[in-house]
């Protein structure tokens, strides 16, 4: 018989245990499936012929009534997937996916559908990824404890690439919308900044049990720095909104700006369920967000600012006083360092140990150690100079004990 690769991965799912026609097309879906596609019609006939090639044994099982066969590796069996595995041949790449044809002939398309194809082949993205890394890469775990770990490995390595194509993706959208606006080339591709979670529906389904914005106690200060019934506010970064619901049933109209789209949709579900109709969400960002209209009275932003590095944080401020009237009020909130560089690992490490362990209902260490490595949270002492230059004032700087959190109070002037 000549053995070919279908055979040797019947082999290796009869090594790891699938002993049956059906385990192994059951254990096939869940791991080389994404690598290696295979039909169950394959199965039922290879298995016969590993048989009759004395490199599988079989032996009676019967389920119920039903007849059933078990197999075996034999050592004949052994020895021909160890020397296949030992063979100098590596084989050749096949890779069939019909989104990436349909992106090879986007060109076809009107910018704003290139876009939609990109976005919907990143979503597709994500969702494997997701799915790879919460149910294969577990489910492949449990293979260790029998001193298999490659499985496991593999499941990684495919739940990284679909990662690393939502990430490619992410970036190419960018540079569609960029060009869509007419935005020059040097300009900060704010998406690919945005901070992976933020983009990831499973994190803003579960954003609201692991942070409370104390949003009722934020709206009264705004009311004691003068918001009314007539006031309008400009958010961004609102998030699921928390905020934003707050704040809208006190005042004439909130201008909600995310550069996220799942977390609008969150944004858009609470305003719809709590029946809340003058909130007008907007998928833009520091940088992209063009006002219309006559200045705005208040800008609110929590934890959202830290995501542009320094450079584009004074450009992004400098362009939320001009859609702020001059004597209007800025609020905003992040996580701004407040010591020097010299005690900088003693604090960030002193902040990390107050994580918790999992990512459900609090944040767990490797999302802060993640904030600190990948995202701009900045010094106050580089921020505040760059918040004047800005033109504002500091009324008020609220910085807490640890030197991890910073709160503002700005006017326009
Ligand atoms: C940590 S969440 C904060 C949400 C909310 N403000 C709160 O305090 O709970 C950060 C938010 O900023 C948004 N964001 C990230 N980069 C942004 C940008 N360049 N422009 C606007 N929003 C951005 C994210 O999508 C996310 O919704």
């Amino acid at each position: 018989m000549k053995l070919t690769p279908p055979s040797y991965l019947m082999l290796g799912l009869v090594r790891l245990g699938a002993s049956s026609g059906y385990a192994i097309k059951q254990a096939a879906d869940v791991s080389t499936r994404f690598f290696w596609p295979t039909s169950l019609a394959q199965v039922y006939p290879q298995l016969a012929q590993l048989e009759a090639a004395g490199l599988l044994s079989r032996s009676d099982d019967p389920h119920g009534s039903r007849r059933r066969s078990a197999y075996q590796l034999t050592d004949a069996g052994h020895e021909a997937l160890s020397s296949w595995l030992r063979s100098p041949r590596k084989g050749t790449t096949q890779f069939r996916d019909e989104g990436i044809l349909r992106l090879f002939s986007a060109d076809a398309l009107p910018l704003a559908e290139q876009l939609a194809l990109v976005r919907a082949l990143r979503e597709r993205a994500r969702r494997t990824s997701a799915r790879m890394r919460e149910q294969i890469v577990p489910l492949a775990d449990t293979l260790a404890s029998s001193g298999n770990r490659y499985p496991a490995l593999v499941a990684r390595l495919g739940a990284d690439t679909y990662a690393y194509v939502e990430r490619w993706l992410t970036r190419l959208e960018g540079e569609l919308e960029r060009g869509r606006a007419g935005r020059p080339g040097w300009m900060l591709d704010e998406l690919a900044h945005a901070g992976a979670e933020n983009l990831d529906a499973h994190h803003v389904a579960r954003y609201d049990a692991k942070e409370d914005a104390d949003a009722r106690a934020e709206v009264a200060l705004l009311e004691r720095l003068g918001l009314t019934p007539e006031s309008v506010v400009l958010e961004i970064g609102p998030g699921t909104g928390q905020f934003t619901l707050a704040v809208a049933p006190v005042c004439a109209r909130v201008i909600a700006v995310d550069i996220s789209e799942p977390m609008l949709a969150r944004l858009h579900a609470n305003t719809s369920r709590l029946g809340i109709h003058n909130v007008e969400a907007v998928r833009a960002g520091f940088l992209s967000y063009e006002h219309t209209g006559p200045p705005v009275d208040f800008v609110y932003s929590r934890y959202a600012l830290h995501h542009l590095p320094d450079f584009w944080k004074a450009l992004a401020l400098a362009r939320l006083r001009a859609t702020l009237r001059t004597g209007g009020v800025m609020r905003l909130s992040d996580v701004v360092y407040d010591f020097s560089p010299a005690d900088a690992a003693h604090r960030i490490e002193a902040w990390c140990a107050t994580a918790g362990h999992s990512v459900e209902g609090e944040w767990s260490r490797a999302e802060l150690e993640e904030h600190v490595r990948d995202e701009h949270s900045t010094f106050a002492w580089l921020l505040e100079p760059m918040i004047r230059s800005s033109g504002f004032q500091i009324l008020d700087a609220e910085h807490s004990d640890d030197g991890i959190f910073a709160k503002y109070v700005l006017r326009a002037v």
